[in-house]
């Protein structure tokens, strides 16, 4: 969960605040802004000397904690790097390093400024937004199954005192919220975060913002037709769930913007069975799906005036008596048959049905879909990118500025005829399965650009980036949450 409950502004001076802590940002050139200036007077010359004697050189993920007692106990230092290299992605690590600095100390309450505006181009609106999304993500820990350890330290009352803006302070909590969200979720064992838990928390995020949410069980998706979903889904005892939420923001009968996740909330590889080491992780196999959620979640509370449809596949993929088999033909919601040559290629699967059923009952101006589809973009883009194609050039270049925009990076990938070409099946329509170790990421592009019929349509390959192993200034190894703060920017650009 994040680790911050009030976030603040206020006008009041310093002194009558006279915070535990307060947490200033400085850049490499030594430049202290007149905001700075009056803090190091009140504090009798304890910063610039420190800084003049170079005990702080204002690197990035570098902090000093000095203590000079006026205007506060305790002045937190935080390095922004070169100013000519700053970017808001920059001044999110920045607070992400701040907050937890200020937590291991195990203070709960602490006084900032919105650092280093002047050196970007950005609204103040957006640089205050990222750096409350900052403080929140950093501050984020997963400690639910823990009950003899010591909690992480909640920070009760964060105070911004310099540079803040109302909007974009209220943007920022709503956008980390909603990923924080998306990451407990994603560390919840698959015992927990079961495809009926998903239903619930699509319920809650409905209920609390009147959208309209619709879900169909086994029995229904696979009377529906979605032949593949249904195939992923036979090996499982834990009931199945085909999840839609929709939020109505803009008018009536404007086409919807879709996000569709992979949901499978734990990935065996089924009759194609995983080998076991590091198996565990595959209950991370559900992050698109918690991706939508968030999405969803931090929309009802933005409230962007267009409409939105979120659809989710969940399902475990399991090996047993009535699992799919490799070999299997299936048909899917659009008719087309598969041949499943490896029941581990489920998220393609469940994917073709969830696509298909959007593109044709909803009609999106834009779908774009979330998805820990293959290893082999991590053996493409490692654990920096996801990697994103799609049939519409136009949304690509709208999600690539989005990347860059949140600091959730992507990078693209061709869907040429050729590789098209490698998932054609000698004996169904299709297979789900592309040349052998040749371009596997693409290939799974490949398969989910049949179910998409003329939908303007993207996919984002988050294998690589949903989780990570080493901690980041803004994200603790883990679950990340990605792909939420990069569908609001698409919203924003696109909307
Ligand atoms: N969920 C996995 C992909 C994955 C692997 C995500 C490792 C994160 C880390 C997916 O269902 C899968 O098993 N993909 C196969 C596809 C292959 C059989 C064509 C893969 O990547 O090996
Ligand atoms: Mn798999
Ligand atoms: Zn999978």
């Amino acid at each position: 969960m994040a680790y911050v409950k009030r976030i603040q502004i206020t006008r009041r001076s310093l002194d009558s605040l006279s915070p535990e802590v307060l947490v200033l940002g400085l850049f490499e050139d030594g430049e202290l802004s007149d905001f700075h200036k009056n803090i190091d007077e009140a504090a009798a010359g304890a910063l610039s000397q420190r800084i003049e004697i170079g005990d702080f050189e204002g690197k990035a993920g570098k902090t000093l904690s000095i203590f000079p007692g006026k205007p506060a106990n305790r002045i937190l230092l935080v390095g922004l790097g070169k100013r000519e290299d700053f970017t808001l992605d920059r001044l999110r690590q920045a607070a992400g390093t701040a907050v937890k600095t200020v937590q291991a100390s195990k203070i709960d309450t602490m006084a900032s400024e919105v650092p280093g505006g002047d050196a970007l181009k950005s609204a103040a609106a957006e640089v205050s937004q990222a750096w409350v999304e900052g403080l929140i993500l950093g501050s984020y820990r997963f400690l639910d199954y823990k009950s003899d350890t010591e909690d992480a330290t909640v920070m009760n009352r964060i105070t911004l005192i310099n540079g803040a803006s109302r909007v974009g302070v209220e943007r920022g909590r709503a956008v980390a919220e909603a990923v924080c969200f998306a990451r407990d979720l994603a560390n919840h064992p698959s015992n927990v975060a079961t495809p009926a838990r998903l239903v619930t928390e699509a319920r809650r995020i409905a209920r609390s913002s009147g959208m309209r949410c619709k879900v169909m069980g086994r029995d229904q998706f696979t009377q529906m037709g979605m032949g593949a979903f249904a195939s992923v889904a036979r090996g499982a005892d834990e009931p199945p769930k085909f999840i839609l939420i929709q939020y109505s923001g803009g008018k009536k009968g404007e086409k919807p913007f879709a996000f569709v996740g992979k949901g499978i909330t734990f990935d065996t590889g089924g009759i194609s069975i995983k080998p076991s080491s590091k198996m565990d992780e595959m209950k991370f196999d559900m992050c698109g799906a918690a991706t939508v959620l968030g999405i969803m979640q931090a929309v009802g509370r933005l409230k962007p005036k267009v409409n939105i449809v979120g659809a989710i596949a969940a399902t475990e993929n399991m090996p047993g008596g009535h699992a799919t088999k490799p070999g299997d033909i299936v048909r899917a919601y659009n008719g087309k048959t598969i041949e499943i040559l490896n029941t581990d290629a489920e998220g393609r699967l469940v994917l073709a049905d969830a696509l298909a059923y959007v593109s044709q009952k909803h009609d999106p101006r834009y779908m774009v879909n979330f998805a820990t589809l293959t290893g082999a973009v991590i053996i493409a883009l490692g654990h920096v990118a996801s990697g994103v194609m799609g049939n519409d050039e136009k949304l690509i270049d709208a999600i690539r500025k989005a990347a860059e925009a949140s600091g959730e990076k992507v990078w693209p990938l061709p869907l040429w005829d050729e590789y098209c070409d490698d998932i054609k099946s000698k004996i169904a329509d299709v297979k789900n399965l592309g040349a052998p170790r040749q371009a596997g990421t693409i290939a799974g592009g490949a398969f989910l650009k049949e179910f998409v019929g003329e939908t303007p349509w993207a996919h984002v390959d988050i294998a690589g980036t949903a989780w990570r192993d080493k901690d980041q200034p803004y994200m603790p190894a883990g679950p990340s949450g990605v792909g939420i703060r990069l569908s609001l920017e698409l919203l924003n650009i696109l909307g």
